[in-house]
């Protein structure tokens, strides 16, 4: 697939792996909705690209309303969308104190936002047998993430959603993709303000288990990726190894991965 005047949106799109997907989109000649909730920041991160071929569209992308609003923005500016990236995604909060609220937020977002976005694209897309939906997951959707029930779980149901658009709708013309990193070097893994213990620990664990990409490499990997039409991207391609492992014995797997937090628990003391 060749990205020359295909039209885009992307959500998370003023910052890290988002931001980094909109420049590399619109350098290989796509057109794109930078979707983001704050609009200063979403205005500068357009004003940031080549003038022209983006534009953006401010608001909480878990909102059917917005996401209505970033079809009729690309539709309006560029045409038909081809191509929606699923990437806004927040860290939630930590284990079994987390709340019902922090619960239902990162559901919507992680989760939610993804669901009604293809709700409202994938019926035209079947009818025009075209049509590309990548999902950013994380390899915490494939494995766990030590230090945070929500996004473990959230990402679970990315990955789980992901697979199940695949298959329902890939005789259909519509090409699914689901990417699942571990570390990008972004405000999400290294955030500026202070962060209490289960997210120090997240975020230590993270650190330590690979090589932390840039969010530019991470966006090369996916568009190259999206464009030969695979599903499981793997910024980190080690990841299969671990996601093989925890199939083989899970037993041993989650053995393994209780040595791992008792090791980076004993980092933060
Ligand atoms: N950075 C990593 O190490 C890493 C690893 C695996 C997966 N991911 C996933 O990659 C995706 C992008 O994360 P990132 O690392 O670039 O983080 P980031 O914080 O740099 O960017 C996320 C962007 O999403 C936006 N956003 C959050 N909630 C939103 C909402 N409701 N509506 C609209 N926009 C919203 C934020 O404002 C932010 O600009 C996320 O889904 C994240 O879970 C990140």
């Amino acid at each position: 697939m060749d990205y020359h005047n295909l039209v885009a949106i992307v959500t998370g799109g003023a910052s890290g792996i988002g931001a980094a997907l909109t420049a590399e989109l619109v350098a290989r000649g796509a057109r794109v909705v930078v979707a983001d909730l704050d609009p200063a920041a979403t205005d500068t991160a357009v004003a940031a690209l080549p003038e022209g071929p983006a534009v953006a569209v401010a608001g909480d992308t878990s909102d059917p309303a917005v996401i209505d609003a970033q079809i009729a923005a690309a539709e309006k500016h560029f045409g038909p969308v081809d191509l929606y990236f699923a990437n806004a995604g927040i860290g939630g909060a930590g284990g079994l104190d987390a709340t019902d609220d922090q619960w239902a937020t990162s559901l919507n977002v992680n989760v939610l936002a993804r669901v009604r976005a293809a709700r409202a694209l994938v019926p035209g897309w079947t009818e025009r047998g075209s049509g590309h939906f990548v999902v950013t997951a994380s390899a915490a959707g494939l494995l766990s993430q030590i230090g945070n029930a929500t996004y473990s779980t959230t990402k679970h149901a990315a990955v789980g959603f992901a697979e199940w658009l695949a298959i329902t709708y890939g005789d259909a013309g519509v090409s699914v993709s689901c990417v699942c990193p571990m570390g990008v070097d972004t405000p999400l893994l290294r955030p500026e303000r202070p962060v209490d213990d289960d997210e120090a620990l997240m975020l230590r664990t993270v650190e330590s288990a690979g090589t932390v990409l840039s969010a530019a490499a991470v966006a090369v990997t996916v568009l190259d990726a999206v464009a030969r039409g695979e599903f499981l991207i793997l910024p980190h391609p080690e990841v299969l190894d671990m996601y093989r492992g925890k199939g083989a014995d899970y037993g041993r797997w989650l053995g393994g991965m209780r040595k791992l937090q008792r090791v980076m628990r004993g980092t933060l003391s």
